[in-house]
């Protein structure tokens, strides 16, 4: 360590990939460097973590536990958190750039993808992202309305993993729900719901689709569904031979996966999912009350694609499945920062090894980083977001100590590669919470997050649930602020 002031970074958002890059800075800035590094992090809501808490199915309770590790940087002394507080709304960018060092854009891939199919907004089709959002209680879904308790057959739409956790907690037994930290709105619905198939639809074939084993293999273990593979359709949609698929080990287990589904015999449940291969949506058809009431499916062809992959060509064959529920999940979408460069077409932040790149002139922008999804897009598991955090806190290290920590990090950035630091004319702990303060009042740190996550499982104890999630913003200021200074 130094004597030097500390240099002063804020990280935007409280994800994995904000919480990997804040625990990288204070161990590897900290301790390795001889660098005195302070962290804030900024969050729009009250809680942290993300999708971890937002996103990640309710009953994988074991992949929520990753917070444990957030919680060890949480807890180290030169880490500050400031929830409730929107970047571009209540700070922008260049009042952080006033205060700190640099700032670390984590702020993940909050939108969904429309598949820009006739009849896509009917009643009754939604993107899977409100529909996580909602079982999951982040605050800006609570309020939508899913009509389980009428439809009967729900088509989703992609393969891939947040395909499977729609599919799967569409189906799940009521024993199944009841023990986990589902949002309470969504308990009462999802296990008083109709639904009891699920056809899960992927446009390209078995061995082309993003799902991983476990969550794959998963589908086959459920307390009150049959999982349902076409034992021809399988195998007409692996008869182009894909030699990249061959070269990928999860594919081949999916692949082995799927062909053991299709010799299964169905034990009868009352519920199914239905998994189905080269169909993409064409159109979804109305029923008398203008809902959802069908979706029409058109039949695809494997042909190959520049750089080797298969892709997806419509046939003539056309198929219509009635359906009362759709759910698009076709992936993630990142959403532009105010002020803050950003590429339309893969919507991530322009970077290069997370060197937040000056549109113009591609060159790196002084002081200005990014991790995870809206550096990358939204793609890997939790902990893929730990090496990616790395790569850009390795180059933060290198610009801000060039001879020292970027070359015992091995990032071997040319000078024209580094970014120039950034000095910042207020790098004053103090004076940045007085700013945020004044601009955001109901500001909750650490201390008001932990009094929440307190309370809620508090609530969820008596039932033997992880936690009760509060789901409006104004109870969760009201736990935080009985707590906090
Ligand atoms: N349990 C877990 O570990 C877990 C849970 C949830 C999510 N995740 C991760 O989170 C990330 C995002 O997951 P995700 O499921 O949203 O995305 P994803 O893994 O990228 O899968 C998206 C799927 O949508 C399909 N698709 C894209 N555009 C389409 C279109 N126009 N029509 C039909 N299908 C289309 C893709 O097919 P093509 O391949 O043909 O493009 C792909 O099968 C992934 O890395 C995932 O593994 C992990």
């Amino acid at each position: 360590m130094t004597d030097q002031p500390p240099i002063r970074i804020a990280v935007i958002g409280s994800g994995p990939a904000g919480f990997y890059a804040a625990g990288h800075l204070l161990k590897d800035g900290v301790g390795g460097h001889s660098i005195n590094l302070d962290v804030d992090m900024l969050e729009r809501l009250p809680t942290p973590w993300g999708l971890v808490r937002s996103g990640v199915a309710p009953d994988h309770p074991k992949i929520k536990s990753v917070t444990r590790v957030y919680e060890k940087t949480a807890a180290h002394p030169r880490f500050r958190y400031f929830g409730n507080v929107t970047f571009g709304e209540h700070v922008s960018r260049e009042d952080l750039l006033e205060h700190y060092h640099a700032i670390v854009y984590a702020t993940g891939s909050p939108s969904d993808r429309p598949l820009g199919v006739p009849g896509e907004q009917l009643p009754g089709s939604h993107a899977a992202t409100e529909f996580v959002g909602w079982y999951n209680g982040h605050p800006d879904h609570t309020h939508l309305e899913f009509d389980l308790l009428s439809a009967e057959r729900a088509v989703v739409v992609g393969n891939g993993n947040v395909a499977l956790d729609v599919a799967r907690m569409l189906v799940l037994a009521p024993d199944e729900l009841a023990p986990t930290d589902t949002a309470d709105h969504a308990l009462d619905v999802l296990a008083h719901g109709r639904v009891s198939e699920v056809i899960i639809l992927g446009r390209r074939g078995p061995a082309q689709a993003a799902f991983t084993n476990p969550e794959l293999r998963e589908l086959g273990e459920l307390a009150d569904a049959d999982v349902i593979v076409d034992h021809d359709e399988l195998e007409r949609a692996l008869a182009v031979a894909d030699p990249q698929a061959e070269q990928d080990i999860t594919s081949r287990r999916n692949v082995e996966i799927l062909r053991d589904y299709a010799t299964r015999t169905p034990k009868g449940h009352h519920k199914r999912i239905v998994l189905r291969f080269l169909l993409s949506p064409a159109a979804f058809l109305p029923d008398e009350h203008g809902r959802l009431g069908a979706v029409e499916l058109i039949r695809n062809e494997l042909v190959p694609a520049p750089g080797g992959a298969l892709r997806a060509q419509p046939t003539d064959e056309r198929e219509t499945i009635p359906a009362g529920l759709a759910f698009r999940a076709i992936g993630y979408r990142g959403i532009p920062l105010p002020g803050v460069p950003f590429d339309e077409r893969s919507a991530v932040i322009p970077n290069s090894a997370g060197r937040v790149l000056d549109p113009d002139s591609g060159a790196p922008l002084p002081g200005e980083y990014v991790v995870g999804w809206i550096k990358r897009g939204p793609s890997g598991v939790i902990g893929t977001n730990k090496k990616d955090a790395q790569e850009t806190v390795d180059a933060m290290l290198a610009d801000l100590a060039p001879s020292s920590a970027g070359e015992r990090n091995g990032a071997s950035a040319s000078a024209q590669e580094r970014s120039p630091a950034h000095v910042p004319s207020t790098p004053d702990p103090a004076a940045v919470e007085e700013l945020l303060r004044s601009r955001q009042p109901q500001l909750v740190t650490y201390s008001g997050w932990e009094a929440i996550d307190r309370h809620e499982r508090a609530l969820g104890e008596p039932a033997g649930r992880p936690r009760v999630k509060l789901t409006r913003i104004d109870e969760l200021l009201h736990v935080a602020a009985a707590e906090q200074p």
